[in-house]
């Protein structure tokens, strides 16, 4: 049939475009994917930390503030560990010097954060403008810039003003025009010094987590239409901002405008098999694809999506798909609204191909797979969160090769861990080389990373749990004091050093023999090596020589103590 000639057209194409990613990687052994590189980032690198609003500033209805959905939600349910909420978190609103200090003493050269909408429009609209809002983030902002660090500036990161979800929220399309202008008052008043912005935190979890799985605020339960119909007008609302920004702002404010988008990789459960990379390609377009393809690339939604969509509604009798279309309009529209690609990371899932139910309808079926997790790697404090360092390389030149080879900033990345800080320590140690591998071996046009998170904070549906912070706070302690964890140390250095230049004690063992070095033959030669390294550290047995033991070990894998 038409529909079929058609897929294997579009498998066939999706194959030779996945070979590039797969293929060069396919061939890599699980020793090969944790070995360690040395090197560093190119100058400028930009080297952040992130919060978001809800989740450290409190002072939930300080000065004038109106509420929003997530303090609604907290407020009401008992789903949350301990009932917590964001009333006081991190108290950062009323901490503002604090934070300042802290950032200023890791030496981040940005700092991501995001404005409350609440805060500066307690009703989400312009008409209920709040002034001591806004002069809380204007402090921010001079703050930072005093200490020479950039703001990278989220304008809507979960906490839509509750008014607005009284007038149905995003799943209304007045929701473009209501968050354009929003916006459009923040490029006008901050954009003299803002020069990053994002327009939305994870769009994919707001629709799915928000609309499909009802989980989160407005835990709207309608896994199967509401979820596309959000996404839908996010995408909309997103491109009308970014067009907002660059028709008005761009050219005497010099900034540039994004949307920060969640990834997680997904690997195919046999890599030899087509069919399951083709599943791991298609999972890749669910999650990032659905955002991405229409920004990044033409404006309109990836095909794995509208043809799975589309077969499963026809085949489900509807009258036509749950998936909604743009016109050609709206593909103009929405296509290259991004000057960079900011993607937030925390894991890796193995994927296998599934003939998925067909009821319930749910976006989560009308992938045809099923996840699992990733054996070989260290557990994380959340459950299907592992720490796959290797699986964020892969996912940077999955999106140099499907996007055109943009310039990519990492704007999350982090873990929460159970007890012992060292493992966010080995988390990151990892996941950043990766990165580093990503940028120096594959050419990937990395311009920053960011650790998520700049403090212990309130973990959205974990409450206060599970933890990310870099800086401990005390949440029993009335002042919330700050203390950094030794993962803040240890991203100061990386900071400071740019990366990981290979240590001035290495280089002897990664180095050059001496000049009248005399190459030998066999056991000569052996001989040869073993003198040398006896003059060189007054040993003879290299093998069981500690220091050598040590280094070697230490030097080649992620999984090493060597810090
Ligand atoms: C993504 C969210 O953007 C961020 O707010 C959260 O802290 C992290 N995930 C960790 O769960």
């Amino acid at each position: 049939s038409f529909f079929f000639r058609e897929r294997v057209k579009i498998i066939q194409i999706l194959i030779l475009f996945l070979c590039v990613v797969w293929e060069k990687f396919s061939s890599q052994s699980n020793f090969d994917r944790k070995m360690y590189h040395y090197g560093t980032f190119p100058e400028g690198f930009s080297w952040g930390i992130s919060s978001s609003a809800y989740q450290i500033e409190g002072g939930w209805n300080a000065d004038g503030k109106g509420p929003s959905i997530w303090d609604t939600f907290t407020q009401t349910t008992d789903s949350i560990p301990d009932s917590a909420n964001g009333n006081v978190a991190c108290d950062s609103y009323n901490r503002l010097n604090e934070d300042l200090y802290m950032l200023r003493a890791l030496r981040v050269k940005s700092y991501r954060f995001s404005l409350s909408w609440s805060r500066i429009f307690p009703d989400g609209t312009r008409k209920s403008l709040n002034q001591k809002g806004v002069d809380y983030y204007n402090r921010l902002i001079d703050g930072l810039i005093a200490y020479n660090i950039e703001p990278m500036v989220t304008l809507y990161h979960w906490d839509l003003p509750e008014a607005l979800q009284k007038v149905s929220g995003w799943e209304n399309a007045a929701m473009i025009d209501i968050f354009n202008d929003y916006c459009d008052f923040c490029f006008a008043t901050f954009g003299d010094r803002v020069k990053f912005w994002i327009t939305i935190n994870q769009p994919q979890t707001i629709a799915w987590s928000g609309y499909g799985l009802g989980n989160m605020p407005p835990n709207v339960v309608d896994p199967g239409y509401r979820p596309y119909i959000v996404a839908h007008n996010l995408i909309k609302a997103h491109a009308k901002a970014y067009h907002t920004y660059d028709d008005k702002y761009r050219q005497v404010q010099g900034g540039l405008i994004s949307i920060a988008l969640n990834a997680d990789w997904f690997e195919p459960a046999d890599v030899n098999v087509v069919r399951e990379v083709v599943t791991a390609d298609r999972a890749m377009q669910f999650q990032l694809g659905w955002f991405a393809h229409p920004i990044f690339k033409n404006g309109d939604y990836p095909d794995a999506l509208k043809w799975q969509v589309g077969n499963k509604s026809e085949i489900q009798g509807l009258p036509q798909s749950r998936l909604p279309s743009f016109t050609e309009e709206e593909k103009n529209f929405i296509k290259g609204t991004a000057d960079v690609f900011c993607v937030n990371h925390y894991t890796t899932r193995v994927v296998s191909y599934l003939t998925a139910e067909l009821q319930p309808h749910s976006y989560e079926w009308d992938r045809d797979l099923r996840e699992t997790d990733e054996p070989d790697s260290p557990t994380t404090a959340i459950p299907n969160q592992k720490a796959v360092a290797w699986g964020l390389r892969r996912l940077l030149n999955w999106i140099k090769e499907e996007y055109g080879d943009p310039e990519i900033y990492i704007t999350e990345n982090g873990a929460a861990v159970e007890w012992d800080d060292f493992e966010r320590v080995m988390f990151y140690k990892a996941y950043i080389d990766e990165a580093l591998k990503a940028y120096d071996l594959d050419g990937v046009r990395l311009q920053g990373y960011t650790a998520t998170a700049f403090m212990d904070s309130f973990e959205w549906l974990h409450g206060y749990k599970f933890l990310f912070g870099l800086h401990h706070v005390d949440f029993t302690n009335p002042d919330r004091p700050r203390t950094p964890k030794y993962s803040a140390h240890y991203y100061y250095n990386i900071i400071k050093d740019n990366g990981f230049p290979l240590p001035d004690d290495d280089k002897m063992l990664y180095g050059h023999f001496r000049e009248d070095f005399m190459w030998r033959t066999m056991l000569t030669s052996c001989l040869t090596v073993l003198v040398w390294f006896k003059s060189v550290t007054n040993t003879s047995s290299i093998h069981t020589h500690p220091y050598f033991v040590f280094k070697f070990h230490c030097s080649l894998f992620h999984t090493s103590n060597c810090l």
